[in-house]
């Protein structure tokens, strides 16, 4: 500012008749520097701080913990109030995202992990984009619709470079509208304007079949590495020991604000029965209409015989990055409900069906566990 000050006035002495001009330049970029910091200023002073304190969990790095999850050396945080349990990173950088600004033309997916939000994403992502399923096809998910605490994974050290380019928050703030955002994390960790402000469309799915898919999850990627069994993994699940848990306060949160005209609050397993009405439904949310031929389009590339086929076409690049497992399974696994039958023993089941009665206990949210015709 000083420095264009002292250049002003030498080219005044210089050349008087640039005198009126320049100094109404100038007027005008000191008015535009008073507004833009009283604006800063007005959005520190509106900046809310965030409510939980995240606290280092110190048997999340010795064993046995480590010895089942090796992936996760860097250690997990737990927030108070609320239990909520996620990386280190995440846990230096909450509040990062908490301050992180929405925007109204914005749609967000949240769930909690492994409900369907990969799905949600790519159908939300094409109906903002005017069904542009071609497009959809040529540019990887990730690229298209960010994945807002991807990037607190990990230590930025280890996220591969080109991950980090496309979530890291700073490249979110500079995304051209309008912007499909997915978050895994809770409402009360969340930018607190966002509801106010951005449409959301929440996917919760049953905790049964979500236990069996996050377990696969885990043992997948190479930064969870889980080596346990499928019970070990349904305890740590239920006591609330693994990123993003606990579950329950998660969803029954999401529920009670359904009504809000910003939300949709959507089930796995009505996806699962009748895509075409959640097309539909999704669209009439963000203020867009299908029309037959699109819905067509749209219906088929969201199938999971397609989905699951872009996955294997860009294997090799996930391969190269180095952070998925190999034979250790796929991404797009089986997209079925009640698959959890495959995999419980009636003891476990007894168990995890007294968890969910537990917690749903004075609650109007019920699951459908399984449904009786599926593709
Ligand atoms: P499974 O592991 O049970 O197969 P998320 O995207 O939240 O991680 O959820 C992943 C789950 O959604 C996986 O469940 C995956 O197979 C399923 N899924 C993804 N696309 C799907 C589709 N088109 N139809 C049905 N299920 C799908």
């Amino acid at each position: 500012m000083l420095f264009g000050l002292r250049l002003l006035f030498i080219s005044c002495c210089q050349n008087p008749s640039f005198y009126s001009v320049q100094l109404s330049c100038v007027v005008i970029k000191v008015k535009h520097l008073e507004m833009s910091q009283e604006r800063k200023e007005d959005d520190e002073s509106q900046a809310q701080e965030l409510p939980v304190k995240f606290n280092f969990i110190p048997e999340s790095i010795t064993s046995p913990f480590i010895d089942i999850f090796p992936g996760q050396n860097e250690g997990m945080v737990r927030g108070e109030p609320g239990g909520f349990v996620f990386s280190r990173e995440y846990g230096r950088r909450a509040n990062e995202i908490y301050q992180f600004k929405p925007r109204k033309d914005d749609a967000w997916v949240c769930t909690f992990s492994k409900s369907g939000t990969t799905w949600t994403q790519e159908l939300v992502w094409l109906i903002v984009n005017g069904c542009d399923t071609e497009k959809a096809k040529q540019i990887p998910l990730q690229m298209r619709s960010p994945y807002l605490e991807g990037d607190y994974l990990i230590s930025p050290e280890k996220m591969p470079q080109e991950i980090r380019e496309c979530w890291a928050l700073e490249s979110l703030d500079k995304r051209p509208s309008p912007r499909v955002i997915k978050s895994h994390l809770p409402f009360n960790l969340l930018p607190p304007q966002l509801l106010d402000t951005s449409k959301v469309v929440y996917v919760a799915r049953n905790p049964k079949d979500v236990i069996v898919s996050n377990y696969h999850h885990f043992k997948l990627f190479k930064f969870h590495d889980f080596k346990g069994t499928l019970e070990d993994f349904a305890n740590y699940s239920m006591d609330g020991q693994i990123y993003y848990s606990p579950y329950f306060p998660h969803v029954l949160d999401a529920w009670s604000k359904r009504h809000h005209p910003n939300v949709l609050f959507l089930f796995y397993e009505e996806m699962k029965q009748d895509l075409r009405a959640v097309v539909e439904r999704v669209a009439a949310h963000l203020n867009q209409t299908v029309t037959e031929e699109q819905m067509v389009r749209v219906l088929e590339y969201l199938s999971f015989k397609n989905l699951a086929s872009t996955e294997a076409a860009g294997k090799e690049k996930v391969k190269e990055m180095g952070i998925m497992n190999e034979d250790a399974g796929t991404f797009f696994r089986k997209g079925k409900t009640g698959d959890w039958k495959n995999h419980f023993s009636p003891e476990l089941n007894e168990r995890i069906d007294k968890w969910i009665q537990d917690n749903l206990a004075g609650s109007d949210l019920k699951f459908v566990m399984e449904l009786d015709k599926q593709d």
